[in-house]
């Protein structure tokens, strides 16, 4: 009895001493690095100090500290940190957010902007950046460029060079490569160090990186009468409720995180995959459901005979031309592959941040699994807090309707004018940064104006849905007819004028 009772008093000593040292240090390190960082920089002290991890003592050195197997840590000042804080070190307190991003395919931006990183061949060292030679070397859209542009929203590579000193450095983009093996940013849209839950819920969070003429969400949600309710009262609106409770009561019109994200009063879960309310794909060439066969590309999706048949009459292609769309693509994975395999290697494969990539369906996981259909009934428990499923329901309805006309217009473009373009070689002559006029007219089709198109539905957008989308898919699809015509005249007088 007296030795189990000995065993248990040093077995809890040694535990109170391992954890009271353990507190010490934390406190003592947050203490050390907070002294001298309010004279060094005083804002990112101010803006922690006012965060709820200062209120909840979540130290400097929680977020700072480098694992031992983490190249960018270094000494600084007694402890082992580094600048680089990613999902692994939030992910020992957020282990469900860090999930549930994971699963979405947010954390797969970085694969699909490494077309414009792809460093295959390391050229040279331009100050703190890599730069590599890709098929847009020679152009405008070369590494120097896409480091400021693309790579700012998507996220880069972050490296380690010889000194310890971080190559493509800062980045901040949401796929973000990390030294530590994880990938993605969670300051994407809760900057460091206030954290705040009231940034991340208001649009122009999200409007950083969609906007513009390829994804003007934000714009589209401006037009809203959702964004005109933001714009004309949100400043009276509630925007700190804790997660899961913030919803109908606090605010009078859906933010785009209450829609994709939020739980909303509890009506949904709250949730960081923002794939997992979405019944479509609107941002690839053509538009399928995400429903798995479809993601993993295996079967290509159908187009309605009825409106099939309608824009075949109206081109003049052949009965049963225009059918079905591709699916699956882009796949972030192939994109990797192709262009930067060392990144490929370096974060896919057994134990490492994603163990499997073939298909886009791999870059997805939890709840965006689930089918289409359960995916949009997440999206209407959202609206039905504030509306009648009728109405809901009516007006998602109307925007699913437009899906088959899209593809079946954007399709007819491509069999009758695009595709004999390319394989007459009509445009060999007109080339600037390696794409023609033609090259571009189409680009602008799919990926700005019928993105638009598709969107602006979806989103209560009535003007982009229409003039800035529809409209301008029609006026390019003249254009495109035209540049047929034309360039066939172009190659006939050419031959016949013997001009090389
Ligand atoms: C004695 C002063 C001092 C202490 C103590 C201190 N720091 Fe620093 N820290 C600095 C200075 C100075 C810099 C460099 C600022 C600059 O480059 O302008 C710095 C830079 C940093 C950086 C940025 C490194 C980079 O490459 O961008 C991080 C992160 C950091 N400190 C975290 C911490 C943490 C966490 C602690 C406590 C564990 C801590 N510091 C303790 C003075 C201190
Ligand atoms: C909740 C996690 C968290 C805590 C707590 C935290 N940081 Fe940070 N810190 C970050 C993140 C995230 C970044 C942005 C770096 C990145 O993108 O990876 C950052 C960046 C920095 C940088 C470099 C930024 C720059 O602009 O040069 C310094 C210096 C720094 N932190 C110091 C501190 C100090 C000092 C404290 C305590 C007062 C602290 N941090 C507390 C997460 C944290
Ligand atoms: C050592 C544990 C710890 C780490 C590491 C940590 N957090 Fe926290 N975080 C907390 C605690 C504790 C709270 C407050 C209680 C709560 O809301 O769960 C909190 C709250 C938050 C909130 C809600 C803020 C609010 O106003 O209610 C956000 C957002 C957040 N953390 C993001 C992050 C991010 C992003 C990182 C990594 C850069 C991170 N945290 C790292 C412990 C941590
Ligand atoms: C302003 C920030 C921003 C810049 C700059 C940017 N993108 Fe994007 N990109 C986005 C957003 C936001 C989306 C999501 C579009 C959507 O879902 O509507 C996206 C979507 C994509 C997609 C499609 C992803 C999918 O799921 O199918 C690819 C591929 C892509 N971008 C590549 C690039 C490349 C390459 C560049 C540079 C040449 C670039 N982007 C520049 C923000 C940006
Ligand atoms: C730092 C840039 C950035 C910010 C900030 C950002 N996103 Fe994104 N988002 C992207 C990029 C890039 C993509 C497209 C690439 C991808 O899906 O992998 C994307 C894709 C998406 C998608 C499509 C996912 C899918 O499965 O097709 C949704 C929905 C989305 N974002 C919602 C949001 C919401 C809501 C916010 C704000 C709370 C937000 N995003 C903030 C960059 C950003
Ligand atoms: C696309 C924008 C976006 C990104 C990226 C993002 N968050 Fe959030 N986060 C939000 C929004 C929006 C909320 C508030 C949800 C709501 O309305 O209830 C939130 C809430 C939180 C909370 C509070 C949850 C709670 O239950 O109190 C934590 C913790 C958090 N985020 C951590 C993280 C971590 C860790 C990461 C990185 C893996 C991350 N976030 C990345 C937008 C984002
Ligand atoms: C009223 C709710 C609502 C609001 C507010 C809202 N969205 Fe959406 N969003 C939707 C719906 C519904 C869809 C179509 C979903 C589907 O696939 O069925 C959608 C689609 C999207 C997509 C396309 C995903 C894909 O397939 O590529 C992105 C990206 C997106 N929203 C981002 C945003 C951003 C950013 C904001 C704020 C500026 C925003 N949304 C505001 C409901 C909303
Ligand atoms: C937080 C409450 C709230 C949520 C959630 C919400 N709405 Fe609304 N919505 C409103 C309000 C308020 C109006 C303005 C009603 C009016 O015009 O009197 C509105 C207006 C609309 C309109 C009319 C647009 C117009 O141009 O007049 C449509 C359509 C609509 N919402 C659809 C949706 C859909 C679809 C969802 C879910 C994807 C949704 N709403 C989610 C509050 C909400």
């Amino acid at each position: 009895m007296k030795k189990i009772s000995i065993i248990i008093i040093s077995a809890l000593s040694v535990f109170f001493v391992v954890m009271a040292s353990d507190y010490i240090k934390s406190r003592s390190g947050n203490d050390a690095c907070i002294e001298c960082h309010d004279a060094e920089t005083p804002g990112i002290v101010k803006q922690y100090r006012s965060s709820s991890h200062s209120k909840n003592e979540v130290a400097c050195y929680s977020c700072h500290e480098a694992e031992k197997s983490d190249p960018s840590g270094f000494e600084h000042n007694g402890f082992r940190v580094t600048a680089v804080v990613t999902p692994k070190h939030c992910g020992k307190c957020h282990s469900k957010e860090v999930q549930e991003f994971k699963d979405s395919l947010h954390d797969e931006s970085g694969f699909f902007s490494l077309s414009a990183y792809g460093v295959r061949e390391v050229e040279k060292r331009y100050k703190n950046t890599t730069l590599g030679r890709t098929a847009n070397y020679k152009t405008n859209f070369s590494r120097e460029s896409a480091e400021a542009g693309c790579l700012d929203c998507h996220g880069t590579v972050i490296k380690v060079g010889k000194n310890g000193k971080l190559i493509n450095w800062p980045n901040v983009g949401m796929g973000r490569f990390n030294p530590d093996g994880s990938v993605g940013s969670c300051s994407t849209c809760h900057t460091r160090h206030r954290f705040s839950l009231e940034q991340a819920r208001k649009p122009e969070t999200c409007g950083q990186c969609h906007l513009g003429p390829d994804h003007p969400q934000r714009e589209i949600y401006e037009e809203s009468k959702h964004g005109n309710l933001f714009a004309s009262d949100g400043e009276n609106w509630k925007w700190d409720t804790p997660a899961g409770k913030w919803g109908p009561k606090d605010i009078d019109a859906p933010t785009c995180a209450a829609c994709h994200m939020s739980g909303f009063g509890g009506a949904v879960k709250t949730t960081h995959n923002v794939s997992a309310r979405l019944k479509w794909e609107l941002e690839p060439m053509f538009s399928w459901t995400t429903d798995k066969e479809y993601l993993s590309g295996k079967k290509k999706f159908p187009i309605k005979r009825s409106i099939a048949a309608r824009y075949e009459k109206i081109h003049g292609l052949r009965k049963g031309a225009i059918k079905s769309v591709k699916t699956g693509l882009p796949n972030p994975f192939a994109i990797a592959k192709k262009y930067a395999p060392e990144v490929y290697k370096a974060y896919v494969g057994p134990g490492k941040w994603w163990s499997r990539g073939k298909t886009r369906l791999d870059a997805l996981g939890g709840e965006a699994l689930r089918s289409s259909k359960e995916k949009r009934e997440d999206m209407l428990k959202v609206c039905t807090q504030c509306h009648s499923r009728s109405w809901a329901e009516g007006d998602l309805d109307k925007a699913d309707a437009l899906i088959d006309v899209y593809n079946a217009v954007v399709l007819a473009i491509k069999l009758k004018y695009y595709d004999p373009i390319k394989r007459e070689k009509l445009d060999k002559d007109i080339m600037f940064n390696g794409k023609s006029q033609v090259d571009n007219l189409w680009h602008e089709i799919w990926h700005h104006e019928g993105r638009i198109w598709r969107m602006g539905a979806f989103m209560q957008g009535q003007d982009w849905q229409h003039w800035e989308g529809s409209y301008e898919v029609a006026d390019d699809g003249s254009h495109m007819a035209d540049m047929l015509e034309k360039l066939r005249v172009r190659k006939a007088v050419k031959r016949k004028l013997r001009i090389r």
